[in-house]
């Protein structure tokens, strides 16, 4: 299959030096692209600023910044996967207004102007047709009904819950413990494991989703 990935955080500056992202390394998006590159699949990485190095082996590798550069470059790249992993925390808000130069102390505003990002996934689910779209929730509360009403609104295949406040699980760790969530299927919770196993189980979920049709 031809696989696409989103990896890592996305930042949205507020000026020239300073911006807002949040805390992902990318080391699950990362392990993602390298299992299915290492099963033979044709893989297009599109990732934010990490500090991993590049995998090799890609189909292609689409570095980003900010959450409209990331929806751009899954746009045009959309049209030659049968399946689309949006592993990359992307961030919802961005300066309303960013300082073409750097912002001094006087400057800066009392409150910060923040306007909504796109949502990759809800812009993109018109071009969807029979590709198999996997989402990741990474939440601190209410892990699963939150997973699962994600799963619902972005009208998705599967989405890999997590609980970022587990100890094993979410930023920065080389393990995950997560949950396969699907429509119309019981939550499928898997035990601690190395993001690479969490990656390869994942790959072999697409697989079969799409040989199903
Ligand atoms: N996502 C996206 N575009 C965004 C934000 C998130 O495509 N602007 C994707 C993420 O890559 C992930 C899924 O949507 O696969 C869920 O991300 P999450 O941040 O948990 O969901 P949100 O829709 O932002 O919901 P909330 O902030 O209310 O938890």
């Amino acid at each position: 299959m031809r696989l696409l990935v989103t990896a890592g955080p996305t930042r949205e500056f507020i000026d020239p030096v300073r911006f807002l992202s949040n805390r992902s390394t990318g080391k699950m998006g990362y392990a993602i692209a390298e299992a299915a590159r290492d099963a033979g699949h044709a893989v297009t990485l599109i990732s934010g600023p990490v500090a991993l190095e590049k995998p090799a082996g890609l189909a292609a590798f689409v570095p980003v910044v900010s959450a409209c550069d990331m929806l751009t470059a899954v746009e045009r790249a959309l049209p030659e996967a049968d399946a689309l992993v949006m592993a990359a925390a992307v961030a919802d808000f961005r300066p309303a207004a960013p300082f073409d130069h750097k912002c001094h102390k006087g400057e800066m505003p009392e409150a910060l102007a923040l306007v909504p990002n796109p949502d990759i996934l809800a812009t993109i689910r018109p071009l969807k047709g029979s590709r198999c779209f996997v989402g990741f929730a990474a939440e601190t509360d209410d892990v699963l009904a939150s997973a699962g009403e994600k799963l619902a609104r972005k009208g998705l295949d599967l989405i890999v819950a997590n609980d970022v406040t587990r100890p094993g699980a979410g930023f920065g760790t080389d393990t995950n413990i997560v949950t396969f969530l699907a429509p119309g299927r019981a939550p499928e919770p898997l035990p601690m494991l190395p993001k690479a196993e969490v990656a390869r189980r994942l790959i072999r979920r697409i697989e079969a989703a799409l040989r199903r049709g």
